[in-house]
């Protein structure tokens, strides 16, 4: 894990288990903006902090009992979207088709493992982004990274780079567009779909945190993860996500140890409640067979009953000779089936699959059917962030995990 910008956050806006009566401890946060505009970002949290949220508790609490079916073996988890959302981004277009491609992978997984198929979108608030450095250079200039549409605009200029409070303004409202339309689109279905992304900004999480009859939410998404960079044990991430009623998911990197898992478990599920924990498990092809099996075995150890979700994507990303970040789809696979091999070995159920992916036919994962070649990488290469599948690839990857779950019958437990 990369600590780059950190700052010291205040304590949890509610005690955390045997805390209560405690005063709040500051907690380094890592990853956070530098702010320059103090007194903007103060206004603009506290413009956030009285208008509605996103969402509503008692549809976090259905998503946690729909989370729970997984962890029990009686259903499946598909989570997908953008690696980074951008505001100009949120067109119609793009998300039908996201919506889309989700819905046919799931119709896909569905069958192939006859059982319900949970829908997430990495959408509708998934503007903000770890960097593993906190500056960038070009052509001799450095200039502070792109930070995600929430913090900073991706164009390489000093202005553009500059962290600007005002945006979490906007990034409210955008997500607030893509999930009128996210609506209409399910409602048109009949069907179910949930909204989550990267809990990162605290100081946009927070604002849209509300103390709700039936506890203490945020309310900016049904769904949020902590990342692979910000979830040290003692920070300020885990600590927030801790103090939230909403189902929450941490990534699993390759560097996990176990008692840092268990550490999680005790903190963030202490009750034990299935579907209140999911864990990314982003391991790489390389490292998923060796490494999961030891996390996975502890932690069922433990009593808690966490959704095991693979994210086949963030361990498989390399830099072509050319300068593109790409991922080989067959790699992909590979970790996919690495994840399944282990969940097998241990009988115990592999969850689901959180993908980085687009509807669009963009051209930044190599492979498929027909293959995308190094060749044709720059010819639609659009993401803001990591390389996404485009449809195509989605289906042959959601036809794997059909394939997978046909050949492996979930446990259920
Ligand atoms: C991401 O999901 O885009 C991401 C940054 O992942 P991770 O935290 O697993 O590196
Ligand atoms: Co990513």
């Amino acid at each position: 894990m990369t600590d780059t910008i950190s700052t010291t956050f205040p304590g949890p806006t509610v005690p955390g288990p045997g805390e209560a009566g405690a005063t709040p401890r500051p907690r380094p946060a890592a990853q956070q903006p530098d702010w320059p505009d103090r007194p903007v970002l103060r206004a603009v949290t506290e413009e956030l902090a009285a208008l509605p949220g996103l969402v509503l508790a008692e549809e976090c609490d259905r998503l946690t009992d729909r989370l729970a079916a997984v962890a029990r073996g009686e259903a499946v988890l598909l989570q997908g979207g953008d690696c980074a959302e951008t505001f100009d981004g949120v067109t119609e277009e793009h998300v039908r088709g996201i919506f889309g491609t989700l819905a046919e992978m799931r119709a896909l997984i569905a069958e192939g493992a006859r059982l319900p198929v949970v829908q997430v979108g990495r959408i509708a608030g998934q503007y903000a982004k770890p960097r593993s450095s906190p500056w960038e250079t070009r052509n001799g200039e450095t200039l502070p990274a792109y930070r995600g549409d929430l913090v900073n605009g991706l164009a390489f200029t000093s202005r553009s780079r500059t962290p600007d409070a005002g945006r979490l303004r906007l990034g409210y409202r955008v997500s607030a567009t893509t999930l009128n339309l996210l609506r209409a689109l399910a409602a048109r279905r009949d069907g179910e779909f949930w909204t989550s992304h990267e809990a990162l900004v605290l100081e946009y999480e927070r604002a849209l945190t509300r103390e709700t009859p039936s506890g203490v939410y945020d309310l900016s998404a049904h769904l949020v993860w902590v990342g692979e960079r910000t979830r040290q044990p003692d920070g300020a991430h885990l600590d927030f996500v801790a103090g939230i009623r909403n189902p929450v998911a941490v990534k699993l990197g390759p560097t996990t140890t176990a008692d840092e898992a268990l550490t999680m478990v005790d903190q963030l599920d202490p009750d034990r409640t299935p579907g209140r924990l999911t864990f990314i498990s982003r391991m790489g092809a390389d490292a998923v067979r060796d490494r999961l099996p030891e996390l996975v075995s502890k932690v069922e150890a433990s009593g808690a009953r966490v959704v095991w979700m693979c994210d086949p994507m963030h361990g498989n990303t390399f830099v072509m000779p050319s300068g593109y970040k790409t991922r080989d789809l067959d790699r992909v696979m590979d970790e996919v089936r690495g994840f399944f091999e282990v969940h097998a070995g241990l009988g115990t159920h592999p969850g689901g699959l959180h993908v980085e992916m687009t509807g669009e036919p963009v051209t930044e994962c190599l492979g498929g059917t027909p293959p995308v070649t190094p060749d044709d990488v720059p010819i639609r290469y659009e993401t803001a962030c990591d390389p996404r599948l485009n449809r195509r690839q989605s289906l042959d990857l959601a036809r794997v995990l059909a394939e997978l779950y046909t050949e492996q019958p979930p446990c259920r437990r």
